[in-house]
């Protein structure tokens, strides 16, 4: 796998909006925000052990570049991202992370899932995965589901939730399309609707991180109004491929809606020359 560099820089302050998380101050809400997480018990209305499995065919994740099932050398630079991102979500009391570009290809649903595996490995932390690129079987695709209802229905309140997600393991789940591609993805993803079911999601299943896999920034309006319903936002640029100008439209566009947790540089075909793991801070 050509190399993941990842740049987490603080929320860009000037740009940013510094807004709490919303329950911030709630010490009942969150594994991520108590200290001594290991003792901590998952109060969830809904039962995760009752859901359905996820089923994992190995093969395919390793040809779609998923790495961070068994830890290793493949998966650290993931494992880093994770612990760089469940860092700052601890911190700030954030829970809703975004994950977004500023056009596809970028690697936002192969870091969504690489980071949702890497996360699954921390056993108190509960993750809930979504794929809300309706317009790309992006992250749907790199896990082979095929339902007949997905995130879309869910979000149009046409399908319960615990019907359509999927369990890996006791703490992770992945909420994932169809593979129709869906008439409206704009409408869904600003929709107040939207807000109240992701609410409600929350309350239901008690996640303590729930990661967003969203279309592209530039190719259409569809996450403008769902970034005001996360609390910050990983962007996703492509080495030697995204042009500069890209990525600071997207950066800025991003931070008037919610906060930019950092910037990825993926794709990089370098080494490091400051680390002697194939990542790079700055
Ligand atoms: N670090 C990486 N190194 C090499 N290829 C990658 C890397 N990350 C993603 N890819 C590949 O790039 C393509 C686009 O990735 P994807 O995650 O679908 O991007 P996006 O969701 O941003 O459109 C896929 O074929 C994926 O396997
Ligand atoms: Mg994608």
């Amino acid at each position: 796998m050509e190399r993941l560099q990842i740049a987490l820089e603080k929320a860009r302050a000037a740009r940013g909006r510094t807004q709490p998380a919303p329950d911030a101050a709630d010490p009942s809400v969150g594994l991520l925000k108590r200290e001594g997480m290991e003792a901590a018990t998952h109060k969830s209305e809904v039962d995760w052990t009752d859901l359905s499995p996820l089923e994992v065919d190995r093969k395919r994740l390793q040809r779609k570049r998923i790495a961070t099932f068994d830890g290793g050398e493949n998966s650290a630079p993931f494992d880093l991202l994770r612990t760089r991102v469940l860092q700052q979500a601890r911190q700030h009391g954030w829970r809703r992370i975004a994950l977004v570009s500023p056009h596809s290809g970028c690697g936002k649903s192969t870091t969504a899932a690489n980071l949702a595996f890497s996360i699954a490995r921390q056993r108190e932390i509960h993750s809930i995965t979504m794929d809300l690129d309706f317009r790309r079987a992006g992250l749907t695709d790199i896990l082979g589901g095929s339902a007949p209802y997905g995130m879309a229905d869910v979000l149009e309140r046409r399908v319960p939730m615990a019907d359509v997600v999927l369990r890996y393991g006791e703490n992770t789940l992945f909420g994932l399309n169809t593979g129709t591609r869906t008439r409206t993805p704009s409408e869904i993803l600003q929709s107040a609707q939207t807000s109240e079911v992701l609410k409600d999601i929350e309350n239901s299943f008690a996640p303590d991180i729930m990661l967003f896999d969203l279309p592209p920034m530039l190719a259409s309006d569809d996450n403008f109004g769902f970034l005001q319903n996360v609390d910050c936002a990983l962007i996703l640029v492509a080495s030697e491929k995204t042009p500069m100008s890209q990525i600071d439209v997207t950066e800025r566009h991003v931070a008037e809606l919610t906060t930019v947790m950092g910037i990825v540089l993926n794709k990089c075909r370098y080494k490091s020359k400051t680390h002697s793991h194939e990542y790079d801070y700055y």
